[in-house]
């Protein structure tokens, strides 16, 4: 079993690495990818860097890539003709039909129809529809209303460091500088722009993303989705209040029963105590954390939720590498076009 992880140095492909040391997946030899500039790093752990090039991508089993839209739009075809299963965390093969977008607990038989790419969601869709998915099977889901806080992890290690850069500034009482990753400063602010904005588009390719992966994701184009994506002052963890409409009405009691039955889920909801999950708490784990269940009192078949969860681990690494297992488990690894799961 060859493995090649691309984008080995980024914030999601160092995750990656340690995570499939952490799982003891089952590995003979894992090649680090990354870009040019990184060629001939020593990583800890001890791989050294491979910059991609035609004859390298050659005699792999599988390819976890976490290296940018581009970078999976050029390289995730030649690793698959080249026989190997790829789980792209890019949004480049998302949406494409012929491409299973997969979050283990929620439709792992999805992976049964690859052709070669497989590809994982987006951060704060992932975390969404671990913590819908037992909901919408007991009840339906009709319509979402979704508001983010995403921390500045989910745009790379850049955005981690501008950050930094600028939080200290300010403590300092030291001018800000040009903000170079965001469009403003991020450090002590609430930008209500997480992604990009198309041309003529008044939502932001994150806001899209939440809306389409949702209903990919679920298998129910019927699914209402509204969404805000914010970017907030916060390292590791995205937070999620969730208005969630359901066809047939669910109390919060019941939606907490099913909720910490759901596997990948851990409900903490006793906010009186202050029990509910923070970002802070959730960052280096793998589980989706769920709190704040309520009846929302505007509508007879709504709850309100707070959902929150490392966007690196769960809402990345974590999952890539739970799919890289399952492939492996159900003897997947070599893409079969079969019938599509319903
Ligand atoms: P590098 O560190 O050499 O730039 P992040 O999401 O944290 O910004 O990380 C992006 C990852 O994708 C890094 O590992 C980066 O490598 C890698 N990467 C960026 N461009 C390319 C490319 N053209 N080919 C291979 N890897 C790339």
């Amino acid at each position: 079993m060859r493995l090649a992880v691309v984008g080995a140095t980024g914030a999601v492909g160092t995750v990656m690495l340690e995570r499939l040391r952490a799982r003891s997946f089952p590995a003979d030899e894992i090649v680090a990818f990354a870009s040019a500039r990184s060629a001939g790093r020593e990583l800890d752990g001890g791989l050294v860097v491979q910059e991609l090039a035609e004859e390298a991508v050659r005699g792999f089993d599988l390819a976890i890539f976490s290296a940018g839209a581009h970078t999976s739009r050029e390289w995730a075809p030649r690793f698959a003709q080249a026989g190997a299963a790829v789980v792209d965390n890019s949004s480049a093969w998302r949406m494409h039909d012929d491409v299973p977008l997969v979050v283990s607990e929620v439709n792992p038989d999805d992976l049964g129809w690859h052709d070669g790419i497989v590809a994982n969601p987006n951060c704060s869709t992932m975390q969404m529809v671990v913590a819908l998915k037992p909901l919408h099977d007991a009840a339906g889901i009709e319509r979402l209303v979704v508001s983010t806080y995403q921390s500045v992890s989910g745009t790379g290690m850049k955005a981690i460091e501008e950050l930094r850069r600028q939080a200290r500034a300010v403590l300092d009482g030291e001018p800000l500088g040009e903000p170079q990753v965001y469009a403003h400063p991020i450090a002590f602010n609430v930008l209500p722009h997480a992604g990009s904005f198309a041309d003529g588009d008044d939502h932001t390719d994150e806001e899209r993303k939440l809306m389409a992966e949702t209903r990919k994701i679920l298998g129910d184009d019927a699914i209402r989705v509204s969404a805000t994506c914010v970017r907030v002052p916060v390292v590791f963890g995205h937070s999620e209040a969730v208005n969630v409409q359901t066809r047939r009405p669910l109390e919060a009691a019941e939606a907490r029963d099913l909720l910490a039955a759901a596997p990948g889920v851990t409900v903490l909801d006793d906010p009186g105590s202050g029990v509910y999950p923070i970002a802070t708490a959730a960052a280096g784990h793998d589980d989706v954390f769920v709190g704040r269940i309520r009846r929302d009192p505007s509508h007879d078949s709504a709850l309100d939720l707070w959902v929150v969860s490392d966007n690196i681990r769960k809402g990345a690494a974590t999952n890539a590498v739970q799919l890289a297992e399952l492939l492996v488990q159900r003897d997947l690894l070599h893409g079969r076009a079969g019938t599509k799961a319903a």
